[in-house]
């Protein structure tokens, strides 16, 4: 077994690569990271009526979500109680039951046991169907359309759990007087790196961006990495292993070619709405660039993408992703936005494979058994935290700084 003391120190600023490379250590994550933590399951615009519902995955274990009759959602384990089967296989939908392929057991909206073939020959009718529902996920919240779901009865409430992070999410989901909606259904890639690298970057890690995108930008743009000046204000929030954090723009002003010239227009045409739920400075202060929910839940607010990092190994990870849009902008805006991701953010998007390109290549050196042995640095901005500066809660630091929260609380160091 790993031993967990000294692999991240936060206080003195490192951290050792065996968290990227440990087989003990992985599958402690999934029990006691993917087990416990409130995990993003789905949006309220993928479940538009009753029956729809979606497969995903918290940690590697596939689960089906399902909107009830009654309009709630729920969620079970994708997997049929009879051998073992995945008892729905398509990716979404719309459904009045579940029936596994591999001998046809078949299951309710809410995972229960609900037919058994040829019962009476097979089972000689003694099988107590209740007993062999689906695992259900015991805790569920919709938090303003997002649903989280966790497996443990222990885990704070979401709430709680969300802490100070709370303002950033909100800075994006309340943006908007009704709302904001996924479009254009899920983008999914395999990338061979450990998923805490995707998941660390967006909560903590602006420093990358004027280097690993600087070619991407001049492409796009023909200018540096959307032409700010050095010394651009901007602050770094961390808190409860979750992490934000953003330049201050003098204005909402968004480089045409991320986000689409008809998007750009509509911004600054309905200014009021879109500062509206949250108000002007903060909509512009809290452009919200980076952000992850412990553990795997990010978005990038400026360029309009939700994804989930999900595991799939120790040096591998499944990237779910989504465009988001205001539920109000017309058909065109929303178009140009979904465009403007594909562009960019995507699998084949100019500045997501800048990044996927730096996770893989350092999974790679890391198969080196001296690379594994290094410490590597963790100590930018350490000691300069405040605490609730500039209106914004928790605690921050410049927008230049670093802290490892999936790392260190997959480990246990908080
Ligand atoms: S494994 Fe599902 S019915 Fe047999
Ligand atoms: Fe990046």
């Amino acid at each position: 077994m790993i031993d967990l003391n000294g692999l991240v120190d936060p206080e003195g600023g490192y951290n050792n690569p065996r968290i990227y490379t440990d087989p003990d250590l992985y599958e402690l994550e999934l029990d006691r990271v993917f087990g416990r933590s409130w995990l993003f399951l789905a949006h309220d615009s993928q479940l538009p009526k009753k029956g729809s519902f979606v497969q995903t995955y918290m940690g590697e274990d596939p689960v089906l979500v399902v909107r009830q009759k009654d309009g709630s959602v729920k969620a079970f384990l994708n997997q049929c109680r009879h051998r073992g089967m995945r008892i729905c296989r398509a990716d979404e939908g719309v459904s009045k039951t579940f029936t596994c392929s591999y001998h046809g057991w078949a299951y309710d909206l809410e995972g229960n046991l609900v037919n058994v073939p040829t019962e009476d020959r097979a089972y000689h009718n003694e099988i107590d169907k209740k007993n062999w529902g689906a695992l259900k996920v015991p805790r569920i919240t919709n938090y303003k359309g997002f649903y989280f779901g966790t497996w443990s009865e222990e885990t704070p409430e979401f709430d709680e759990y969300l802490g100070d992070m709370a303002y950033y999410f909100d800075s994006v989901v309340d943006r908007w007087d009704n709302g904001l909606e996924f479009i254009g259904g899920t983008s999914k890639w395999v990338i061979d790196c450990n998923w805490k690298f995707a998941s660390e970057q967006f909560a903590s890690d602006f420093y990358h961006a004027p280097v690993a995108h600087a070619s991407a930008a001049i492409a796009l743009t023909d200018q540096p990495l959307v032409l700010l000046p050095p010394d651009i204000p901007g602050r770094q929030f961390a808190g409860n292993g979750h992490g934000s954090g953003s330049f201050w723009l003098p204005e909402l002003t968004l480089p045409d070619v991320h986000v689409g010239q008809k998007y750009t227009a509509w911004v600054a045409e309905n200014q009021e709405q879109v500062y509206g739920g949250i108000g002007r400075d903060r909509a512009v202060q809290v452009l919200a660039l980076h952000n992850t929910v412990f553990p795997n839940f990010s978005w990038l607010g400026q360029f309009s993408t939700m994804r989930v990092w999900h595991p799939r190994g120790l040096g591998k990870m499944e990237v779910w992703s989504w465009t988001f849009v205001p539920k109000d902008a017309p058909a065109e805006v929303k178009a140009t936005i979904r465009r403007g991701v594909q562009r960019t953010f995507s699998p084949a998007g100019s500045f997501e494979t800048d990044d996927g390109e730096n996770w893989t290549e350092i999974q790679k050196v890391l198969r080196g058994f001296k690379a594994r042995e290094s410490r590597f640095n963790t100590q930018m901005g350490l000691g300069f935290e405040e605490r609730d500066t500039n209106g914004q809660p928790g605690q921050s630091n410049d927008v230049f700084a670093e802290r490892q929260p999936a790392a260190s609380i997959a480990i246990g160091v908080s």
